[in-house]
């Protein structure tokens, strides 16, 4: 009985530690989620990339629609929109440099392995 009286806060304090552990690193879930085409990439390229390189919305550029041509370009996507605005090959052309964090999800993409889904 004594034992178990001094093991019992002990096995509580475990529970609250790794808990908190978890929270701290990615605000409440499991683990980070990895970025993917489908969920964060598409919707940023039909915002900037449009209608130039969107057949549906009459671009006669490369097509930027489809995950296998965003993911075997994305090295060129990645440079160009680095670009200082103005300079040969900027991307969106003609348009506003974008912005850090939708810069970064491309980046991020690339890093989590480029997966479609
Ligand atoms: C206003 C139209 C327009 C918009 C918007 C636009 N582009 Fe382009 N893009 C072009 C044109 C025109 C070319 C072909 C000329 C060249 O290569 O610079 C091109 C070429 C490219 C290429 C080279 C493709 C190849 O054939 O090798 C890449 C990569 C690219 N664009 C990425 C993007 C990305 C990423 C976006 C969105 C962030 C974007 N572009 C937005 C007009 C546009």
């Amino acid at each position: 009985m004594k034992r178990f009286l001094i093991l019992l806060p002990l096995a509580a304090a475990g529970i609250l530690l790794s808990q908190c552990g978890t929270s701290g690193k990615a605000k409440g879930t499991k683990a980070p989620a990895l970025s993917t085409y489908e969920s964060n990439v598409q919707t940023v390229i039909m915002a900037n990339c449009s209608p130039c390189h969107i057949p549906a919305k009459g671009g006669n550029k490369k097509p930027y629609d489809n995950f296998a041509n965003v993911k075997s370009d994305i090295d060129e996507i990645l440079r160009r929109i680095q670009l200082t605005p103005g300079t040969r090959g900027f991307m969106p052309m003609r348009g506003q440099k974008l912005s850090d964090s939708t810069i970064a999800v491309f980046k991020k993409w690339k890093e989590d392995g480029l997966a479609e889904k």
